[in-house]
């Protein structure tokens, strides 16, 4: 077994590795971040600074701007940083933008592209892992962790929400920080936490405020300020554990989604080449009352579900098979994509495609990681002349289906945004009139 299981009391005695241990708090009792009188609203006098203003980080910082925080969102793109402080938002989302345009927003927030002094530190950047080796890469994390161990000063509350490998907290974050730091000791001066996020893309503001989130205390004192942090802005349940458990509770989440997805995709590619549809097979077993396989698709994309599965099996001495196994089905597929195309294409003699979707899933304007990309990508070096749009991306040139595929030899819907199934439905004979050849290709 590589690491040790401890519960949150437990490793609250120990400390990690027995390093650092919580003593009582002093007389005047618990450390208090936040008042907890309901007449005297402090919480603007607690400055909480959020690092990294991205997908999980901006939204968070907006939400602690409504909830009354004085906030400092931190990011080292300096464009980035610039246009947030000018109420320009990167991310489009109707929920982001409505809050964004709250006067408490314009109050509460500043911008930075480097932090400075605050009471709770909130850790929001990216954790990619190593393209080649898969391994994790976690060197924005120390950067960004780097930049703000300067400005700690006792009774701080680090949350980190960047998903991370297990035992990152306990075994390099706690010995990284203690050693710029030795003035501060975790447990007793300083509180780290781990809250990891598990928003959906285009619907973020709505899943941070509601979704259950799961707390991983370093220490009894960090799970408390934590979840009495979080009170203030989350109605979901929040259920606090220790660090590791958390950790490992993201990974398995998206692990899960990654395993489950590869069924559907396998099931479908078993089913296509004995001849069966597989979108009426897979309806049917689905009415078996204990089954429920998912919707088969063109891969898996975006940073969470195809980076997660790695930092398990990256953890591991021993062999994670089907999360393997689910991560190779997953990454096959642009190639089974491609192919198949290719072969639709040799019928008609075609070179000529386009194709509609990029972002990595329906109805989400994110093409980080996209399969669709991939594929994409595969056609081009099977030498196809491909024309490729985006609608949810503004700037990406995208006007219409019947445009896009004017004197085209196939139509290729990659992703099937509701906007786009809309106008497939309402507008398919003319499309197919303008192309070279009548073939419309949906997945
Ligand atoms: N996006 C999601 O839906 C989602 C969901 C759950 C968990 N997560 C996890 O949350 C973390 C953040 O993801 P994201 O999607 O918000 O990433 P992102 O790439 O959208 O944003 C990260 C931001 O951090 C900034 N940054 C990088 N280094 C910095 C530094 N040293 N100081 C300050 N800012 C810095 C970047 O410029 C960027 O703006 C990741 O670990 C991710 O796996 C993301």
């Amino acid at each position: 077994m590589k690491y040790e299981r401890a519960s949150a009391a437990a490793y609250d005695q120990a400390g990690p590795g027995g390093a650092a241990t919580t003593r009582e708090r002093p007389a005047g009792g618990p450390l208090t971040l936040l008042s907890s009188d309901p007449e005297r609203d402090r919480r603007s006098d607690t400055r909480v600074a959020v690092i990294g203003l991205g997908q999980v980080g901006l939204p968070t910082a907006l939400l602690l701007c409504n909830a009354g925080f004085s906030v400092l969102g931190v990011d080292i793109d300096a464009e980035k940083v610039e246009r947030i402080g000018q109420g320009q938002m990167p991310v489009l989302e109707e929920g982001l933008l409505r809050i964004a345009g709250e006067p408490s927003v314009s109050s509460n927030l500043r911008t930075a592209t480097i932090p400075s002094s605050a009471d709770i530190f909130v850790v929001a950047v990216g954790t990619p892992i190593e393209s080649q080796t898969k391994a994790p890469d976690l060197s924005i994390l120390w950067n960004a962790l780097d930049s703000l161990t300067p400005h700690l000063h006792a009774g701080n509350l680090v949350i980190v929400e960047s998903t991370v490998p297990p035992g990152t907290c306990r075994r390099q974050i706690m010995p990284r920080i203690s050693s710029q730091r030795p003035d501060l000791k975790f447990g007793d001066s300083l509180f780290l936490a781990h809250c990891p996020e598990r928003v959906w893309p285009s619907n973020t503001i709505d899943e941070m405020v509601n979704n259950p989130r799961v707390i991983g205390a370093t220490c009894s004192e960090s799970g408390r300020l934590a979840k009495q942090f979080y009170a203030q802005f989350v109605k979901g349940e929040l259920r606090v554990t220790d660090d590791l458990t958390a950790e490992l509770c993201k990974l398995v989440e998206n692990s899960f989604r990654d395993v489950n997805i590869a069924f559907a995709n396998e099931i479908a590619s078993v089913a296509e080449e004995l001849g069966v549809d597989s979108d009426e097979l897979i309806e049917l077993a689905n009415m078996h009352p204990r089954v429920n396989i998912l919707r088969p698709g063109i891969g898996v994309g975006g940073h969470c579900i195809p980076v997660d599965p790695w930092f398990i099996v990256d953890a591991c001495s021993q062999p994670c098979w089907m999360i393997e196994a689910a991560r190779k089905v997953n990454d096959s597929k642009p190639q089974q994509v491609a192919e198949k195309v290719a072969s639709q294409l040799r019928q008609v003699d075609g070179n000529r495609i386009a194709v509609v979707g990029l972002a990595y899933k329906p109805n989400v304007a994110d093409m980080r990681g996209s399969p669709a990309i991939r594929v994409v990508q595969l056609l081009r070096e099977m030498g196809y002349e491909v024309t490729a749009k985006e609608p949810l991306v503004p700037g990406h040139g995208y006007t219409s289906l019947e445009h896009l595929a004017r004197g085209a030899d196939c139509l290729l819907v990659l992703v099937p945004h509701d906007c786009v199934v809309q106008e497939l439905n309402t507008r398919r004979a003319d499309i197919l009139r303008g192309m070279r050849h009548a073939m419309i290709l949906e997945f």
